[in-house]
């Protein structure tokens, strides 16, 4: 199968050029000059030919932060890997790496073969493993190193959630030493879980029952505070660590301080952090429950500095830690009882049209849309440069982007399984045209082309931005 996209500005991580894209089977063969020998004599024994006049030519998203079917208190998040991974698909992402969960009192391996099940022939798009550790002992100390070689190179760890993924300071401290002499990456969930469970607890007692008591009992402070002992920890150590779902200012000056020293730091945001506020949260009734995630959403305030951090490169990525719950059943078990309701937004399909907007209002170049979209994630994640790049040799993972077509997100349009979307009615520029996986056009002018089954699991390298 051989396919042509002609016309483009193809934009890569370190700046843009009309090019055309030559894809042989599942891979780049070749850019070349807009109407060149090269591309006139390939063009003479095309299969595909795909128009990108006038639009952006980028490499396919990689999402670095999904739970797709993930149980979370009592249920399970809504979209199934092959939901969620056509959603993504849409969306111009082509690869995601999600989380496998080990159970306390089970092994590693027993939980990534649990998500390998969940996976396996179901996938839209390309998909990648990160293994929760919520049960650090010395077998699964020994497991990391064997994960490791198998292609599933970065760890993550919580400091919230007590009794559930919940590690202490020493069995972090633990993980991280091992994660270093394995060059793996760990990955945080930096929030001070047991001082939240107290004021949690107060709070329900209280009487404080309604969602936006989520936001005011994680405050700003206690995700810097463990942003800060997370640092330390892999200062300590020698861990590389990779914060995930960074939401404020508070945050981000820890990160930005350890990375200012020269520490293997590094953080991502998440676009509900970008665009949603605590304001959601504490929409009338019980609306406020669409908006419960973990770090919750912050006062808008925070957005410039998150903004700042993407320009800084002191925010490497931004992921989407998408995590579906429908509002009508799911989310309603939190009703009258905010600690309750799963924690999680869906936003698997718009992470590339949402941090577009950056590049519409001026925050961030589309190389560095590209970048913290693709690029990066690629490099600090062990896929480059397979992945995150246009260029001969790499895997024809290809969106064709529209930057001028006007959209409307909403719930009766997208494609994740869940009633709701955390941006409905948002009006945004730009659009994903063609998204090409693996030298197959799986979405066309909004209509998806693939099939069920087309991804495959990709094994990983270590984090390739290690001093
Ligand atoms: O609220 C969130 N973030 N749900 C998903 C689980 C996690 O902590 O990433
Ligand atoms: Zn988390
Ligand atoms: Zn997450």
């Amino acid at each position: 199968m051989r396919t042509l996209i002609s016309g483009g500005i193809v934009v890569s991580a370190t700046g843009s050029t009309a090019a055309d894209v030559l894809v042989d089977g599942e891979r780049i063969v070749a850019l070349a000059d807009p109407g060149s020998h090269v591309v006139q004599a390939f063009a003479e024994n095309v299969d595909t030919r795909v128009d990108a006049t006038g639009k952006l030519v980028v490499p396919g998203g990689i999402d670095a932060h999904t739970h797709m079917e993930m149980p979370f208190g009592g249920t399970r998040a809504s979209d199934t890997f092959e939901t969620g991974t056509r959603a993504a698909a849409f969306g111009g992402t082509t690869t995601i790496v999600d989380f496998a969960i080990q159970r306390r009192g089970e092994s590693l391996r027993k939980g990534l073969d649990t998500w390998f099940a969940k996976a396996d022939g179901q996938c839209a798009v390309d998909y990648g493993f990160h293994m929760i550790l919520a049960d650090v002992n010395d077998q699964s100390l020994v497991e990391m190193d064997r994960l490791v070689a198998d292609g599933v190179t970065s760890f993550k760890l919580f400091m919230a959630y007590p009794g559930v993924f919940y590690s202490t300071d020493g069995d972090i401290l633990r993980a991280m030493r091992r994660a270093a002499a394995d060059g793996a990456t760990v990955m945080m969930h930096a929030e001070n879980g047991i001082a939240i469970d107290v004021l949690v607890d107060e709070a329900i007692s209280r009487g404080d029952t309604d969602p936006r008591f989520h936001g005011l009992t994680r405050p700003e402070r206690l995700e810097a505070e463990a942003t800060h002992r997370a640092v330390e920890l892999a200062r300590v150590t020698g861990a590389p660590l990779y914060v995930v779902h960074l939401s404020a200012s508070g945050a981000l000056e820890e990160v930005t301080a350890a990375r200012d020293r020269g520490q293997n730091a590094f953080a991502e945001t998440c676009p509900q952090y970008l665009f949603l506020s605590d304001e959601d949260m504490a929409r009338d009734g019980f609306e406020g429950a669409k908006y419960v995630c973990s770090p919750p959403l912050r006062p808008a305030h925070n957005h410039d500095a998150l903004w700042r951090g993407l320009r800084t490169n002191d925010l490497s990525v931004v992921s989407t830690d998408h995590c579906p719950f429908c509002f009508k059943e799911q989310k309603e078990l939190g009703r009258g009882d905010f600690s309750k309701i799963p924690n999680g937004i869906p936003g698997v399909e718009h992470r590339m049209d949402l941090v577009y907007q950056g590049v519409v209002r001026r925050e961030i170049s589309a190389e560095r849309w590209v970048e913290v979209t693709s690029t990066t994630p690629a490099r600090m994640f062990g896929l480059y440069p397979r992945k995150g790049v246009i260029a001969p040799g790499a895997d024809a993972d290809v969106v064709v982007y529209d930057p001028r077509r006007q959209q409307t997100i909403s719930a009766a349009s997208h494609h994740m399984a869940v009633d709701y979307s955390a941006y409905e009615g948002m009006e945004i520029t730009g659009a994903v045209d063609t998204v090409v996986a693996r030298g197959r056009v799986v979405v066309s002018q909004g209509r998806y082309t693939g099939s069920k089954g087309d991804g495959r699991f990709v094994s990983r390298g270590l984090n390739q931005y290690l001093r």
